[in-house]
């Protein structure tokens, strides 16, 4: 596996598992109808430096992740980043999320951000033990704020690590 910045070119290879996960409802704060041409404004938005995650699969070489890092606020707080990560559905649990986050970590912290704020981290999402493992801290939770088709009304955290 291999992480690199993304090009343009990238994108095709996202979208498939990005929508899988969005029209799921379960992670994300995004509408499940968002359309492509919307998802690719977000995700590949220019203040953001996207990266992905490629690995060898019986077509050759895909994209099986990827994440996004942002500056979270503007001017005087501009060196407080935020950060987002997607892993293709049929790949998850094998360290793709865990090695795509140490490496925008790394990459955030490189590029002068102080620290890196989640806005809403679904409290359910088994994500949150991945993050509090890396030394992401929750701050406080909006109650009740996300309708998650299994679990119903559940808290979104906001979590927060110094770099
Ligand atoms: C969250 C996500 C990026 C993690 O990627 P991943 O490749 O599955 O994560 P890893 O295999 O590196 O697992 C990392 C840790 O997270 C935990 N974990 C993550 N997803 C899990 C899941 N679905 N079920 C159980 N544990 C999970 C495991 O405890 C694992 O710990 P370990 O490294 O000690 O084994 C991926 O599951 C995903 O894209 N989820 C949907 C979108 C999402 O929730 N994004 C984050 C929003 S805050």
């Amino acid at each position: 596996m291999r992480i690199r910045e993304a090009t343009a070119e990238d994108w095709p290879g996202i979208w498939p598992f990005w929508h899988r996960v969005v029209v799921g409802g379960e992670t994300y704060t995004w509408d499940p109808d968002t359309s492509e041409e919307a998802a690719r404004a977000l995700w590949m938005a220019p203040a953001k430096r996207v990266y992905v995650a490629e690995d060898e699969t019986p077509d050759g070489t895909a994209v099986v992740g990827s994440a996004y890092l942002t500056p979270n606020y503007g001017g005087p707080a501009a060196r407080i980043a935020n950060a987002g990560f997607m892993v293709d559905p049929d790949r998850t649990g094998r360290g793709i999320g865990r090695a795509l986050a140490k490496h925008v970590l790394a990459e955030a912290e490189a590029q002068g951000f102080r620290g890196m704020v989640f806005n809403a981290v679904v409290e359910t999402n088994p994500a949150v033990r991945l993050w509090t493992s890396l030394g992401f801290t929750v701050l406080g939770t909006v109650p009740d704020a996300f309708e998650h088709p299994k679990d119903g009304r559940v808290g979104l955290h906001i979590m927060y690590k110094a770099l």
